[in-house]
């Protein structure tokens, strides 16, 4: 069998550190390491426009800005294909057969749907094309026979829905579809990176995140105003590192080369943390290092943003070609549903 990545992202907004610990950096590891037989990324705007079908010029715009925060981490469309979800009608024709596999008990009990469903508060007119949005996820990761998908810890419901999918439509046609597994990232604190304000998740809308196209002013100002312990008032009292943003941003980006660079008094973060818990330690000191750590991690990203951003026809371009590679996949995978459902009247 082959080694095939698929992942992907809503144009909804710009990328921030969330998503590049939760994802982004793993998917350029796993480009890099030869592993794979193919890499597809995909910018999943009619995903978005589940949410945001009111808001095109949002969706349109974002395009862009992902595309950009995609090529500044380091994707590479030699190695990896990067297309956009809308141009492969195909994902649409899958999504229509797979909805036959699915109830609509099944979708309500998703629990990231049903988080989500709570937060937009749609009462009782919850549009189709939201709660199916698992189901069309499904036809992604399917077209591309992706075995392996990196997200965030979030979609692992979307995963499970996947998986479900695939075993019903084997069963029933014969073996056609490849199911796929979550590649989560390692490090607990990269499942999901709080807000710069402790809340439990990065949003936009909480403005409580840190951009990866960030200027290094925003991120020093963002960092020294970062929230920590609230109990740890006078520098002598103990302090806990457990649930203090700064804390776990140090153990998602630092690694003991920085505590040698920036506060060699320390030999790593374990040490550091035991000062903290043990009282002693300010939280200027601790902000004063992350923002070190960040500003040293984030600028080559930022830099190379720039470049790319000077020649956007050139980006867009890049998307299109990838889109055409993709759209050629994912017809290959259609036909083989269509033979398999016995739809394939004309042949192919
Ligand atoms: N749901 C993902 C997100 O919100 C985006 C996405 C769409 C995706 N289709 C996918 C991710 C397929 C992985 C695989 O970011």
């Amino acid at each position: 069998m082959k080694n095939i990545i698929l992942t992907g992202d809503r144009p909804t907004g710009k990328l921030h550190i969330g998503h590049y610990v939760g994802s982004l950096r793993r998917r350029v590891e796993l480009q890099n390491s030869g592993k794979f037989d193919k890499v597809y990324v995909m910018i999943a705007d009619a995903q978005a426009l589940t949410d945001n079908f009111d808001n095109p010029d949002k969706v349109r715009a974002n395009i862009t800005e992902v595309a950009l925060d995609y090529l500044a981490c380091g994707l590479d469309p030699q190695k990896s294909t990067i297309f956009i979800q809308s141009h492969i009608e195909q994902l649409t024709e899958l999504t229509f057969y797979y909805m036959n596999l699915v109830t609509l008990a099944r979708l309500e009990r998703n629990p990231t749907v049903k988080a989500e469903l709570k937060q937009k508060n749609f009462g009782g007119s919850i549009p189709m094309g939201f709660l199916t949005y698992p189901v069309s996820q499904t036809a992604d990761i399917t077209a591309f026979k992706a075995n392996t998908v990196p997200v965030g810890e979030d979609q692992l419901p979307m995963l499970e829905q996947a998986r479900e999918i695939v075993r019903s439509f084997n069963g029933l046609y014969g073996e056609t579809l490849v199911e796929p597994k979550a590649v989560l990232p390692e490090n607990k604190s990269c499942l999901r990176l709080p807000g710069t304000d402790g809340m439990a998740k990065m949003s936009k809308s909480l403005g409580n995140c840190i951009y990866l196209s960030d200027s290094a002013d925003e991120i020093k100002r963002k960092v020294m105003s970062m929230y920590t312990d609230p109990n740890h008032i006078k520098v002598t009292d103990p302090g806990d590192t457990k649930n203090n943003p700064t804390f776990i941003y140090l153990d998602a980006f630092s690694t003991d080369e920085h505590f040698q660079r920036y506060l060699p008094e320390y030999a790593n973060l374990e040490e550091l943390k035991a000062h903290y818990e043990r009282g002693g330690l300010g939280d200027m000191k601790v902000k004063r290092l992350l923002n070190e750590v960040m500003q040293e991690t984030l600028e080559p990203i930022r830099l190379k943003r720039e470049e790319f951003a000077k020649d956007l026809p050139a980006v867009w371009e890049m998307l299109k070609k990838g889109s055409e590679v993709a759209r050629e996949v994912a017809g290959q995978t259609l036909s083989e549903v269509k033979k398999a459902m016995k739809i394939d009247y004309f042949g192919v």
